[in-house]
């Protein structure tokens, strides 16, 4: 009876495993459900099926079992003869693994010694420890046949060096498939009036306040230079210019942005600044710094020229 209520309590929990996988694809509907839950909810099933089968069998054999016995018994009075259980497929199995003397004969290995009572049997090494034993050497074999003598699998270093050299080679693909951002550089940045660029940079001016140090319209304060005019602290011109605003001049109060934007942003936000040259802020700062004479090919020039 007790084994009855057991069964039912199992089958009761494996079906609100059921239903609660059951209510949980309801959300299936907005696209942020796990595509895999279907067969998340199928394996359960699968699980939920073989715990029952398998329960479901080992009460028919223990059934099969007590009914086999209580006929033999019958059988055995019947004949008058003394019952002897055959022993189950278990106590034969465990017999075979261990291969000890049944108590009752341990006199025939007992050894001669006797410690103070406590006598020696000379019992065999259990067969399950040999086959251990024997599958670890056989296995030894075989790996260093494996691993050093024909080296048909990779060791450890092997290993990692592959999956270091694959890493690279995903790396590299990434790299490739974003060109722009592994472009900017400032060695290699160059200025153009880039409409697009300007507007997104005057975006990052606004969100990041530069404004407040530097003057919303670049004109400078008491904090930070006027960015308007062709006097640089640290050089004009979109190398130098783009290297202040990435690294700062964090001693001086500037801070580095590089750290604080991503490296597009940063670039944008210096054409931002190279494209006030020139331009007429309410209350311009005085000039501070050095004069910046465009080199040829900084086509910040034209802005400049444009004063
Ligand atoms: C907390 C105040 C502060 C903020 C905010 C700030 N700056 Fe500055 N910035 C300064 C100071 C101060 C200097 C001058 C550093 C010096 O004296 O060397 C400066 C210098 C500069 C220079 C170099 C000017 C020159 O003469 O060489 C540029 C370009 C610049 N800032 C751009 C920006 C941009 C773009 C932002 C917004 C992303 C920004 N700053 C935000 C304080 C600030």
């Amino acid at each position: 009876m007790k084994k009855l209520y057991s069964i039912l309590l199992l089958t009761l929990v494996s079906l609100s495993g059921v239903a609660q996988q059951a209510t949980q694809p309801a959300p299936a509907s907005n696209a942020s459900a796990n595509p895999l839950q279907p067969y998340y909810v199928a394996i359960g099933f699968i699980v939920i099926v073989f715990i029952l089968t398998i329960v479901v069998l080992v009460i028919l054999v223990r059934t099969l079992n007590l009914l086999t016995t209580q006929l033999e018994k019958q059988r055995a009075e019947a004949a008058g003869k003394k019952y002897v259980p055959t022993p189950t497929w278990w106590q034969s199995l465990t017999r075979q693994l261990n291969d000890s003397v049944p108590v009752e004969e341990e006199a025939s290995i007992e050894m001669a010694h006797s410690y103070d009572g406590i006598r020696e049997l000379d019992n065999h090494l259990p067969p399950w420890w040999k086959w251990l034993f024997y599958g670890t050497i056989i296995f030894g074999i075989i790996y260093l046949v494996v691993y050093h003598v024909t080296d048909s699998l990779p060791l450890m270093q092997q290993e990692y060096e592959t999956e270091v050299a694959l890493a690279q080679v995903e790396q590299q693909k990434n790299m490739a498939s974003k060109p722009q951002a592994a472009a900017i550089d400032e060695s290699t940045l160059v200025y153009s009036a880039d409409a697009t660029i300007i507007g997104r940079g005057k975006e990052v001016f606004v969100k990041n306040a530069c404004g407040s140090c530097h003057g919303s319209d670049g004109g400078g304060n008491n904090i930070g230079p006027n960015l308007t005019d062709q006097y640089w602290l640290h050089g004009g011109g979109i190398k130098n210019v783009f290297h202040t605003i990435k690294d700062g001049v964090v001693e001086k109060g500037m801070p580095a942005w590089g750290k604080a934007m991503s490296i597009n942003d940063v670039r944008d936000v210096t054409f931002f600044v190279l494209s006030l040259q020139g331009t007429k802020p309410a209350s311009p700062k005085a000039p501070q710094g050095e004069l910046y004479k465009p080199e040829k090919s900084d086509s910040s020039k034209t802005q400049a020229a444009a004063k």
